[in-house]
């Protein structure tokens, strides 16, 4: 008995002891913090070298002190890691974190609520539940639609995809599955949608096959007529239309699809009308781009990204949707072993009826820290200048004679370089496009600037997406010099002799 109330258990950190690795750990951070400017973006290590620096030791049998550890790791971290805090990191979608994220990981973590139920997380629950009513507010939808935060985009979207199929799916789908529809489920999106859908086709069982790929028009935005004509022919053959998806940002050019419109073809056939806006939909809090993405309170749901455009620290991605009883539809259970609804004076919120998560870890936190650190006013600053950074790019591009601007849309840029014609000669796009393959694969190496890639119109181009609060002007001119840079010395390899 004595012993138990004495018990010093390996893993227990005394008051003392957390408090010194705890400042050692917090003062490294704030010099990396203060000094990535000056780090390359990445060391450029192969799988190979980075094991080699990991070592290979066996899993270890006796303890170590924690401040060794918390000394070693840092330094391995800062060292070796690519960062997307860098203010040259345009690659993908993933912002520079910010640092009041990283404080309310280390204060979630040591309260370590289950924001499963709401009786084992009253408050995060509460603050949850806050999150989500203001990511609402914030890109100007309803604040009575409720949500979930979920790990980021890909989950954000599959689970309202499950929503979506929940509800307009016949509801003999729940008792007895997808085998026994008369009409098989068919879903539409363009051509510019994200993989998840791929993902969701597969593993929810509907095939690849189901997906209606719908072509672009000039401007890359859905082509609404086809969306019709497809619904329509869908009907005719015997198929169950229950989803439409629209990108408020596509991947790979941030082109917002022409949202009003998708709104009412979904009208017409009552179908799901889903956002996708893990990237681009904070871009709605911003006066001038309200009109941009008109359409969006029509949605059933939305799928948005704090750990892009809201730069939380990952993991941190949001569904919204209109009536969350649809949610709850999807994913309630009630196993006796469950105590959770004891409280019959007033309704509870217990998140795992919400969404795909049981046990779910305290990730509002940081989004509900930040949004309170700089507010809307401070949002619509940093998401307006990362906009004005990229059109810079763009701007910059179109004037420079070895690059070639291509698209530019909310905060992505892509562009190419294209070698300066000699005696008129012009080169071959295959060329152009092994050119500029080669050059992303180097500089994505190197760590001088970290771009990624987009295909526009069979074009290979560099991709720049600023998520990114630490981007100057200075890293945009920068960047281009470091562009053509890298193409001069790749084309005087490679040009065709
Ligand atoms: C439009 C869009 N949807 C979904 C995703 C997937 O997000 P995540 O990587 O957070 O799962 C991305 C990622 O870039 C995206 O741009």
């Amino acid at each position: 008995m004595t012993k138990i109330n004495q018990r010093f258990s390996a893993i227990e950190m005394s008051k003392d002891e957390f408090k010194k690795a705890g400042h050692q750990l917090v003062d490294a951070i704030s010099d990396f913090m203060d000094t990535i400017y000056e780090k390359p973006v990445t060391t450029g290590e192969t799988p190979n070298q980075i094991q080699k620096v990991l070592g290979n030791a066996s899993l270890p049998v006796q303890g170590t002190k924690v401040s060794e550890l918390i000394s070693k790791t840092s330094d391995l971290l800062f060292d070796h890691s690519l960062l997307n805090g860098h203010p040259k990191f345009f690659g993908y979608i993933t912002s520079s974190p910010a640092p009041i994220g990283a404080l309310a990981d280390l204060l979630a973590a040591s309260i370590n609520p289950n924001v499963g139920a709401n009786i084992l997380s009253p408050v995060a629950t509460a603050i949850e539940k806050q999150t989500v009513k203001w990511l609402a507010e914030f890109i100007g939808v309803s604040p009575s639609c409720g949500g979930i935060l979920v790990s980021g985009g890909n989950m954000a979207n599959l689970t309202a995809f499950l929503a979506a199929r929940t509800t307009k799916a016949p509801e003999s789908l729940k008792e007895n599955g997808l085998a026994s529809l008369t009409a098989e489920l068919v879903f539409y999106c363009s051509k510019a949608t994200h993989t998840w859908v791929e993902k969701a086709a597969v593993l929810f069982g509907h095939g690849l096959n189901a997906i209606r790929w719908i072509p672009t028009d000039a401007d890359n935005k859905m082509n609404i007529g086809v969306l019709s004509q497809t619904i329509e022919d869908d009907l005719k053959n015997g198929k169950k239309p229950f989803l439409v998806v629209g990108n408020a940002g596509d991947v790979s050019t941030g082109v917002v699809d022409n949202l009003n419109a998708i709104a009412a073809v979904c009208k017409v056939h009552d179908l799901w009308f889903h956002i996708d806006g893990a990237y681009g939909i904070p871009a709605a809090v911003i006066p001038q781009y309200k009109n941009l993405f008109k359409g969006i309170q029509e949605a059933d749901s939305i799928a948005l990204d704090p750990h892009k455009w809201l730069y939380a620290p990952l993991e941190a991605g949001c569904t919204l949707v209109k009536n969350p009883q649809h949610l709850i539809d999807t994913y309630s259970s009630h196993p006796v072993y469950y105590n959770f609804n004891h409280n019959i004076e007033e309704p509870t919120l217990n998140y795992y009826e919400y969404g795909l998560q049981n046990s779910r870890g305290f990730r509002a936190l940081k989004v509900w820290l930040a949004l309170q650190q700089v507010g809307k006013n401070g949002y619509i600053e940093m998401i307006g200048e990362d906009i004005a950074l990229s059109q810079l790019l763009f701007e910059k591009a179109k004037k420079h004679s070895e690059l070639e601007a291509i698209t530019q849309n909310l905060s992505i840029t892509t562009l190419r370089y294209v070698p300066a014609n000699v005696q008129g000669k012009k080169w071959d796009e295959s060329y152009l496009n092994t050119l500029n393959e080669k050059m992303l694969n180097e500089l994505q190496q190197e760590g001088e600037v970290f771009l990624s890639n987009a295909v526009v119109a069979e074009k290979y181009c560099l991709r720049a997406c600023i998520v990114n609060y630490r981007t100057s002007k200075q890293d945009i001119e920068e960047s281009i010099d470091i562009i053509v840079k890298k193409g001069r010395t790749l084309h005087e390899k490679l040009k065709p002799k």
